[in-house]
């Protein structure tokens, strides 16, 4: 891609008489957008005429391939005036500009036209003083936009409805304002991360938006509706009375979630046909995070013919193959390590929930053999046809790698897919490192195991990285719950290559490598971005801090990536090692080595960043 523009560069430069000093360049437009502020005294010393705002750095300015500007970052600097006075039109010739942020300035006015701006993908203005009502249409443009946030001024009016139709919106903050009415209904698939709190809205919540909870209409008196536990009354208000105090709303939540959990589980085990109520109660077992589910137990299934034994659905689906699958009916088999099974062993299987991420939910079950597997279902997964789902998951389930977990089997419907691989009893890298809310030590994890458990992640993505090496993303989803532990602390990587299953970009999102800066910033993606994701497993382990990385709205954890960089300058690399480990040997100089490698790795200019081959060669130089 980048090659191919630079290709077309030098074509341009070759066959046309192409002389930059002629042309308008983007400095012009940067300054008279400059000129806008009343005070932008903080931009004085880079911003200056005839010089590149890419190649000398200006303040704030991050660019495309060094030359063309694609991030406009006005954080905190003072800059003042009235939205009137601002130039979006010269901003509007930045024609590679992506995300704006005029966060923390003291701005005042109505929003300016930053809808002329149709391929932003990201708007900040929050902190300022903005006011007035933003006009219903505004929006209607920005399609590309998806980051949006206003809040912290003092935009009033009704929230503009022209929001509904940003199909890849994935944050939406519009908390401390003061718009008031209804609120429209936004709730686009798109959505992860949603705050109209602290604000003067009123009436009933849109029903599509309860699945982010309650939290994020905090602090909106007259918003009703089950989402708040506040029943509404006749004219879409707050009943005057309020029938439920706090701790009943809770146990609510509680209630629905079990609710939720059972709706889920009785999907899972499809279209099953009740002809008789016999529930059996699941308790927790070894893991963290277990709920205690419902399950409809066993032999409803309109397949089963005549039930038979554990094992004899099962062969036949593997013998059937594809052809059984056609009707979407069962479980195909890619591995049969773990023995064979069908989609009746997982019906009749005990079955625990473990938890639940942006791809899907996970479940843990117990075959009938006696096998305990890993169930995860997954929406979002269309972009292949059966058949090409069906050579895929194949291809994963022949990996043999003694660092990577492969698929045992399938279940192929058009609205969901499951995926089951096997258990493995240690469980995740993120349980064992940081337990259930800091009550489990991890003392086990000497500094030999956590060297090895590294070495192994290390190996792992090695492997990967060439098998899959044609792959945007080999891996594309490395973080510590996706590493489990064997017995002898053998790391095994799950859930890889994924990315070329998935077809909803929102869903595609929830892959942690979407995390590195380049994608957060430029929606660029390569197999560095999975160097990018190493790096923070390797800062995770040797610090035993859990990264901020892995949140969503990176509120609480520890960001890793800006303390290590912050250590290397400050030349105190030791500190950051786990208490845990920094007194059980003399290795502390290996350990400052490992540490440097996690900072190589998340390097945040991704030109700059170390391969994944040289990543791999300085950890295998590594010794206890
Ligand atoms: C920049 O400099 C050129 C000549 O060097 C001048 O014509 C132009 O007006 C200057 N622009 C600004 C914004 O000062
Ligand atoms: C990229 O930058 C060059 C030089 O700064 C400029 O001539 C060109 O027009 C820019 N391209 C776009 C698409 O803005
Ligand atoms: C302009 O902003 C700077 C901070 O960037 C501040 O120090 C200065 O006092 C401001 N000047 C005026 C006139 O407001
Ligand atoms: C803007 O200011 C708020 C409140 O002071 C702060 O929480 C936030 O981190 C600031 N934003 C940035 C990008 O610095
Ligand atoms: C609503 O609940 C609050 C506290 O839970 C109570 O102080 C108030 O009197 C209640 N209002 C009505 C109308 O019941
Ligand atoms: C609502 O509360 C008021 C006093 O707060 C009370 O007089 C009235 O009977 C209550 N209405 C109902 C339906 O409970
Ligand atoms: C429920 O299932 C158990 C064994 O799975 C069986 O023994 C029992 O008879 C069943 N109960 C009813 C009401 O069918
Ligand atoms: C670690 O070392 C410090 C000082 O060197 C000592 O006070 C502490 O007891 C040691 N902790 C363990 C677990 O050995």
């Amino acid at each position: 891609m980048a090659a191919a523009v630079r290709l077309l560069l030098i074509s341009f430069l070759i066959f046309s008489h192409y002389t930059p000093s002629l042309s308008v360049g983007e400095d012009v437009y940067l300054l008279e957008f400059k000129e806008g502020f009343q005070n932008s005294s903080a931009l004085d010393s880079t911003w200056r005429n005839g010089t590149h705002p890419c190649r000398d750095k200006w303040r704030g300015i991050e660019c495309e391939d060094n030359n063309n500007v694609s991030s406009l970052i006005l954080v905190g600097l003072g800059l003042s005036g009235s939205s009137q006075q601002m130039d979006i039109e010269a901003l509007s010739n930045l024609e590679r500009l992506r995300f704006v942020s005029l966060e923390n300035n003291s701005i005042s006015g109505p929003i300016p036209e930053f809808n002329r701006l149709t391929s932003l993908r990201s708007l900040f203005i929050s902190g300022n003083q903005f006011s007035g009502v933003i006009p219903d249409n505004f929006f209607d443009n920005m399609g590309s936009l998806k980051k949006l946030d206003l809040a912290r001024n003092k935009f009033s009016g009704k929230i503009p409805v022209s929001l509904e139709k940003l199909g890849n919106l994935v944050q939406l903050s519009l908390e401390n304002n003061e718009f008031s009415g209804p609120i429209p209904s936004i709730g686009q698939q798109s959505l992860v991360e949603v705050d109209f709190s602290n604000n003067k809205l009123q009436g009933r919540i849109p029903q599509l938006m309860s699945r982010f909870g309650p939290k994020p209409f905090d602090g909106n008196p007259d918003l009703c509706g089950p989402i708040v536990s506040k029943p509404c009354n006749a004219n879409g208000l707050p009943d005057a009375n309020n029938s439920s105090s706090d701790s009943d709303a809770g146990t609510k939540w509680v209630i629905l979630g079990i609710v939720v959990t059972v709706l889920l589980m009785t999907i899972l085990f499809n279209k099953a046909k009740k002809r008789e109520e016999n529930f059996s109660v699941l308790g927790k077992e070894s893991s963290n995070k277990v709920v205690q589910v419902r399950i409809p137990s066993s032999n409803r299934r309109s397949m089963s013919r005549k039930g038979g034994s554990y094992k004899d659905p099962g062969t036949r689906s593997l013998r059937r193959g594809t052809s059984t699958g056609k009707h979407g009916n069962d479980l195909v088999v890619v591995n049969e390590e773990k023995g064979i099974f069908g989609l009746q062993d997982l019906m009749k299987a005990a079955a625990e929930v473990l938890g639940s991420g942006g791809l899907g939910s996970a479940y843990k079950a117990i075959m009938g053999n006696g096998a305990s597997v890993v169930v995860k279902r997954f929406r979002d997964m269309n972009k292949l046809n059966r058949d090409a789902f069906d050579a895929e998951v194949r291809r994963l389930g022949r990996i043999r790698h003694r660092n990577i977990l492969p698929p045992l089997a399938y279940h192929y419907r058009k609205e969901e897919k499951l995926l089951v691989t096997e258990f493995v009893p240690k469980g995740s890298l993120t349980f064992l490192l940081h337990g259930d809310r800091g009550s489990t030590s991890h003392a086990e994890l000497t500094w030999p195991i956590r060297l090895k458990i590294i070495k192994g992640v290390a190996r792992g993505m090695g492997f990967l990285h060439t098998e899959f090496a044609n792959y945007e993303l080999p891996h594309g989803n490395l973080k510590s719950s996706n590493i489990l532990l064997s017995s002898n602390y053998e790391p095994l990587l799950t859930d890889y290559a994924l990315y070329a299953l998935i077809s909803n970009t929102h869903s595609v999102q929830a892959l942690f490598s979407y995390k590195c800066p380049e994608a957060v910033l430029y929606q660029q993606l390569s197999p560095k971005s999975d160097v990018y994701c190493l790096g923070v497993v390797i800062l995770e382990i040797m610090t035993g801090k859990f990264p901020s990385q892995y949140l969503n709205n990176q509120k609480g954890g520890t960001d890793v990536v800006q303390w290590i960089r912050q250590a290397v300058s400050e030349d105190r690399v030791s500190e950051l090692i786990d208490p845990e480990i920094v007194n059980t040997s003399s290795s502390i100089g290996q350990m400052e080595k490992m540490l440097f490698i996690g900072a190589a790795c998340t390097e945040s200019d991704h030109d700059k960043r170390i391969e994944m081959r040289e990543a791999i060669r300085n950890i295998e130089e590594i010794q206890v």
